[in-house]
């Protein structure tokens, strides 16, 4: 079956938020003057079963999907992961299933995820100095969870990425540190151009570090060497260390976009799917499943993708960055 859109960008991975909400405030993401005390969050029985997420990515494998990625909000604060994990795992064509979490309850779950068939996780650090990440976690957290966090990931076997959001006059100044911390470990750290995701976090483009502006920093300490791409569509651009195990990495959304080779469609916890992380309108397949089987969901997922010509970080201007858009913690990154 084609699964080739516009232009002609297969679809390869689907990132399933499983909940909105966050233990955290990420200044950059869910910012605690706008999601306070009194913002509405999805209620539990809109989110998606995980019999229907079940359903959806079996349809989503038959159009050729071979990774999947849970996401948020905060995933792990969805209850019984695992079992949703062991379901996925099952699924005909899936090769690799990985979660994207800020790793302050890996410690109690990192090893049933394990055993259920996960196999990577993408912990978000952005500072390692903890009065920095206090100040950008927006609930005082210290930087020692999450450190206790990557340990347990790495003790369970699953293997450990982290993403560190660079913006300009918040942690530019932990480039560094964060290098020197984590470069005699097998860990990838990516560093993530702030991105204009949603309606709420005041971005603009002079907020951003762009690549060129980190990796400047990072060669004047450390001989780096890039590497070629895993395969095709991979988000991060990699280097290594010439003499350290760790490796680094750029996800340069804002100074040199990915479009041309984005494979990824999105599901939200309340089942709209999204054919772009800065979409401003899902296709609800909640009202697919009820109605429809599985060969049937696939008929119309594919119409939607062969349809999409989403390439908004090509397109991007001072124009488009303030149109409404989806918030990040609902989309799930
Ligand atoms: P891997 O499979 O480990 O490479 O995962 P990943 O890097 O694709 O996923 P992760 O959730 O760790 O995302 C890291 C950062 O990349 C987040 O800030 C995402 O929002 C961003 N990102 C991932 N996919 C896209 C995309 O298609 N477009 C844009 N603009 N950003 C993306
Ligand atoms: N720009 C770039 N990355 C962001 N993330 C959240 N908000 C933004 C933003 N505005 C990152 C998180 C997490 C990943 C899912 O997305 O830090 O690592
Ligand atoms: Fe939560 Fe991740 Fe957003 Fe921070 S970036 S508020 S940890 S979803
Ligand atoms: Fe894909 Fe949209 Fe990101 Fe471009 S901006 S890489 S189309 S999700």
């Amino acid at each position: 079956m084609n699964n080739k859109d516009m232009y002609k960008r297969p679809l390869q991975d689907l990132r399933i938020s499983v909940i909105d909400r966050c233990n955290f405030r990420c200044t950059y993401c869910m910012p605690a003057e706008i999601f306070g005390v009194d913002h509405e969050f999805m209620n539990e029985c809109d989110l998606l079963s995980f019999e229907e997420i079940e359903m959806l990515a079996t349809s989503f494998a038959h159009l050729g999907v071979k990774k999947i990625r849970i996401t948020g909000g905060e995933p792990l604060l969805r209850k019984d992961l695992d079992q949703l994990i062991k379901k996925l795992v099952n699924i005909d064509g899936i090769e690799d299933i990985g979660l994207t979490t800020n790793g302050i309850y890996l410690p109690k779950y990192a090893q049933q995820l394990k055993k259920a068939g996960l196999k990577r996780v993408n912990i978000s650090l952005d500072a390692i100095h903890n009065d920095v990440f206090k100040g950008i976690n927006g609930r005082n957290v210290g930087v020692s969870p999450v450190l206790k966090g990557i340990d347990a990931a790495k003790r369970a076997g699953l293997g450990v990425k982290l993403n560190m959001v660079v913006k300009k006059g918040m942690n530019d100044h932990q480039v560094i540190p964060m290098a020197s911390h984590f470069k005699d470990q097998d860990i990838s750290l990516r560093f993530i151009e702030y991105m204009d995701v949603g309606n709420s976090n005041g971005w603009g483009f002079q907020h951003v570090m762009t690549k060129k502006e980190i990796l400047n920093q990072l060669t004047q300490h450390f001989d780096l060497s890039p590497v070629d791409p895993n395969y095709f569509g991979e988000v991060a651009q990699r280097y290594k260390y010439q003499d350290a195990i760790g490796e680094i990495g750029f996800i340069t959304s804002v100074s040199e976009s990915f479009c041309s080779s984005c494979t990824r469609a999105r599901i939200s916890a309340d089942g709209k799917l999204f054919t772009c992380l800065f979409a401003n309108k899902g296709y609800d397949l909640r009202d697919l499943l009820q109605a429809n089987s599985t060969s049937q969901i696939t008929n119309e997922i594919q119409k939607i993708w062969s349809r999409r010509d989403d390439r908004y970080s090509d397109d991007r201007n001072e124009a488009n960055t303030s149109r409404k858009k989806i918030e990040m913690s609902y989309i799930g990154g």
